[in-house]
């Protein structure tokens, strides 16, 4: 296995009409690459692992919603030395409903998969909170050594990227991001316009654990801050910024009104002089007139 992975040919196991299954040939590769004898799916959809499991002769514990077991509600059997986790791309594809009747899910097994089911989670925060808590509930069921491989994908929306791979909490020793191109998506019947860059590639993130008690967690924290408080921005930028919101020219008075009490300028002594020195040293940038109010430079 080397960290970019194709397979344009699928192999053989699990459904291939199962929208968003995966290739039992990336199965068959994990198997090799880290000699498993033991291998465990709590979102199996179609059972390519445990198809690929049973070609191989090795042990395999394969779950889904489809099957009757909720990760977020029920208990996980089995200590793990090695999961496969292959979650929803957000709900871009929906399970629950629609790859299966959630009626039957609930007169079977008296589980609500519309709820449970995380492709059935709309809002994007929502999604990455329970895909967070499935990671942690898996990465505990693991002995010292154990792994975790989770295949997953990004989405574009209204020109925004929401990618799973940033989002998604990474416990343990982070041991390998692998990229797999895609093959055969329904999206690449698609014709995209205008400057869409196709998503043709997912990810496989391997984790490892090392401890029994201790467990590292790297996250993504998404925070929003006024470029008035931020450290690195120069004050030729926080001034063209400031300019732009301004309806026309401003006075001096006007940009020291906007900027006090902001960290650029309890951080600098003479906030006030730095601001008419930025102002002059760019005349390409900033331009006064007449009454010796200040714009941006045309
Ligand atoms: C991307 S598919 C897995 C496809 C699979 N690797 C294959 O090759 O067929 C994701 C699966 O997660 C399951 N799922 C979603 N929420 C779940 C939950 N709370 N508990 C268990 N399974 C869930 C869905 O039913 C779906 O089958």
């Amino acid at each position: 296995m080397q960290s970019i992975v194709s397979y344009p040919d699928r192999g053989v196991g699990g459904k291939s009409s199962y929208r968003g299954n995966c290739s039992p040939r990336l199965i068959n590769d994990l198997i090799d690459q880290f000699s498993i004898q033991d291998i465990s799916d709590y979102m199996c959809g179609s059972g390519t692992t445990e198809d690929v499991a049973r070609q191989r002769g090795i042990t395999s514990h394969c779950y889904d919603l489809n099957r009757g077991f909720d990760l977020l509600t029920m208990d996980i059997p089995e200590r793990n030395q090695f999961i496969f986790w292959h979650p929803p791309y957000g709900d871009m594809v929906v399970y629950a409903g629609s790859q299966y009747s959630a009626e039957e899910i609930k007169e079977k097994y008296g589980i609500d998969a519309l709820k449970s089911d995380l492709s059935h989670m709309k809002d994007w925060g929502r999604f990455v909170e329970a895909m967070n808590y499935c990671m942690i509930k898996q990465f505990a069921s693991l002995e010292p050594g154990g792994r975790i491989a989770v295949l997953m994908g990004d989405m574009k929306r209204k020109g925004k990227l929401y990618s799973m791979l940033f989002d998604i909490v990474k416990p343990g020793t982070m041991e390998n991001i692998v990229i797999k191109a895609q093959h055969n998506c329904w999206s690449d019947t698609r014709t995209y316009s205008g400057k869409f860059i196709p998503i043709v590639h997912e990810y496989l993130l391997i984790c490892r654990k090392d401890e029994p008690l201790l467990v590292p967690l790297r996250m993504t924290v998404s925070t929003q801050s006024d470029i008035r408080d931020l450290k690195a921005p120069t004050w030729k930028d926080v001034l063209v910024s400031v300019l732009r919101t301004m309806n026309g020219p401003a006075t001096l008075n006007d940009l020291y009104h906007a900027i006090e009490g902001h960290k650029k300028a309890e951080n600098a002594k003479f906030w006030r002089g730095k601001v008419r020195q930025t102002l002059y040293v760019y005349p390409n940038v900033f331009s006064s007139d007449k009454c010796g109010a200040w714009k941006l430079a045309a």
